[in-house]
């Protein structure tokens, strides 16, 4: 079969839903065998990882690490613990309260106001955060959609954290995946309705591909790399319909959902992602460390 010719890393075998969308991509493959519910395309594989020589590795401390003190003593502990980590690079995502507290490592935001200023009771807005120290803001975390975040409140503060200077990490997943492919519909939605006019953005943005199914689990039920390969060349697609083919190349994708130590290996060097956005496993030094050790290459 012609198919079994080409090496393991350079072939994808992507469902038909997915095939109608990477078809337009004229040069990047070519369609070995179709039937009627699978393809196997030729996609090579710098095409769809991107750039980055570093893999990007972020903690998303959600509500877990709560005082000054536990935040400060990670902060140390990992710092001696990734000594000989050089080639991972770390930020954190820590509640605004101990956001300004934490020296010597990249921080930001796990959410920003969509609002500039103003009469915003609670909200924190994204000059605020920037002041705190923050350098880069997580956006449209599924956590916060579903409280009824919409996709239009999302490209408002995806703006409003670019405008002040913020790395957005713009998050996007389906709820559950369909035998018909509509999951990927979800996910070009997300991504054309936030990145509506942010073509100059490309160089400084990370998508984080969270399906929402596989958050909060366990390894052994998160997404598996094969199926997460080909949502990166999907979301890839969309990116550089957006951006244009040389931005789309420029941005981080990472995956996020049940990244542990027992499951970031396999993740990073078959999933064609350049990193993980990481919950629970996150807020544990040891099991943090592991993922990260995972992600060296
Ligand atoms: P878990 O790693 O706990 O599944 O969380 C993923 C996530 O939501 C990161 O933003």
């Amino acid at each position: 079969m012609l198919a079994s010719c080409l090496p393991p890393a350079t072939m994808t075998v992507v469902g038909a839903k997915c095939r109608d969308f990477i078809k337009p991509l004229s040069g990047c493959e070519q369609p070995l065998i179709a039937c009627s519910r699978l393809a196997v395309f030729y996609v090579p594989k710098e095409w769809y990882i991107g750039k980055m020589k570093k893999r990007l590795v972020i903690a998303n401390w959600k509500m877990y690490i709560q005082s000054p003190e536990a935040a400060k003593g990670f902060v140390a502990g990992l710092k001696r613990k990734t000594k000989n980590i050089n080639n991972v690079e770390v930020w954190i995502a820590p509640p605004f309260t101990v956001l300004p507290l934490l020296k010597g490592v990249k921080v930001g935001a796990q959410t920003v106001a969509a609002h500039a200023e103003g009469a915003y009771t609670g909200d924190v807005s994204a000059t605020m955060v920037k002041h705190a120290g923050a350098s880069f803001a997580i956006i449209g975390h599924s956590e916060r959609r579903a409280f009824g975040l919409t996709n239009e409140q999302v490209h408002a503060q995806l703006a409003a954290a670019a405008g002040a200077g913020l790395v957005p990490v713009l998050c996007v997943g389906e709820r559950e995946r369909t035998q018909d492919g509509s999951h990927f519909s979800v996910i070009e939605e997300q991504l054309t309705s936030a990145l509506r006019g942010a073509q100059s953005l490309s160089s400084k943005l990370v998508v984080a591909y969270e399906p929402v199914w596989a958050i909060g689990k366990s390894a052994a039920e998160a997404m598996q790399q094969e199926e997460l390969q080909e949502t990166v060349i999907f979301i890839r697609k969309i990116l550089a319909d957006i951006l244009g083919r040389a931005g789309a190349r420029k941005v981080r994708i990472l995956y996020g959902g049940s990244v542990e130590g027992a499951n970031a290996h396999p993740l990073i060097t078959e999933g064609g992602v350049g990193g993980f956005l990481v919950g629970h496993a996150s807020a544990e030094l040891d099991s943090f460390v592991e993922i990260l050790k995972a992600c060296q290459k």
